[in-house]
């Protein structure tokens, strides 16, 4: 979206408004990847159960999501839920499904209108049937959109990532002496 078109959206003499004028465009990152932290301190400096603290760091993610897409940021990641988070009480991952659950549903429409291809990176084979299956329909809803890639990490750690791709290594019969920094990267 051209800064005209953006200046248009906000209010005269805004806070927004002066905070869009400062952007570079020519500057802007080609990829900005952020990791959802801070919920549950959020929440309890509230007095408020974790939950609503999730709630509302989805309210943030939707706003950034729409914001950068308006920006024309090529690509943003959510890191969302790690493979450490499986060890949270099952009362909170099983909300923290729902919630996600529940955001798909709804910002199905908004990643439509804003032109933005959504797509999953993490050990999705973890989640559920159900979970799944709103993941790969909202990617495949927004499979031929042009703008602004935005994955969201589910189930992602940086040893399961070494971990699946020395499986895919061996899996490819890949001998030892040929494990190099190349082959190891195409399997991440
Ligand atoms: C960090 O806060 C948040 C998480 C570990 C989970 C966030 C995931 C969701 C809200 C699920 C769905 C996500 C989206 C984007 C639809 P924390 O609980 O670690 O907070 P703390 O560090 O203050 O305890």
């Amino acid at each position: 979206m051209a800064l005209a078109e953006m200046l248009a959206a906000v209010k005269a003499g805004s806070a927004e408004e002066a905070l869009l004028r400062r952007i570079d465009f020519a500057r802007l990152p080609r990829h900005v990847a952020l990791i959802m932290d801070g919920n549950g301190r959020w929440a309890a400096s509230r007095n408020l159960p974790r939950v609503e603290g999730h709630r509302a760091g989805i309210e943030s993610v939707r706003s950034v999501v729409e914001t950068s897409a308006r920006l024309g940021l090529p690509v943003l990641t959510l890191y969302a839920f790690s493979v450490e988070n499986w060890k949270r009480p099952d009362t909170e991952v099983s909300a923290l499904m729902g919630l996600l659950k529940h955001y798909l549903r709804l910002e199905l429409n908004s990643l439509l209108r804003n032109n933005i291809k959504f797509h999953v990176i993490g050990q999705t084979d973890r989640l559920s049937a159900e979970i799944r299956t709103e993941l790969e329909q909202a990617a495949e809803r927004t499979a031929s959109n042009t703008g602004m890639l935005f994955n969201i990490a589910l189930s992602y750690g940086g040893r399961a990532e070494i971990v699946d791709a020395a499986r895919r290594l061996i899996r490819d019969g890949v001998a030892a002496d040929d494990v190099t920094e190349q082959t190891f990267a195409d399997r991440l």
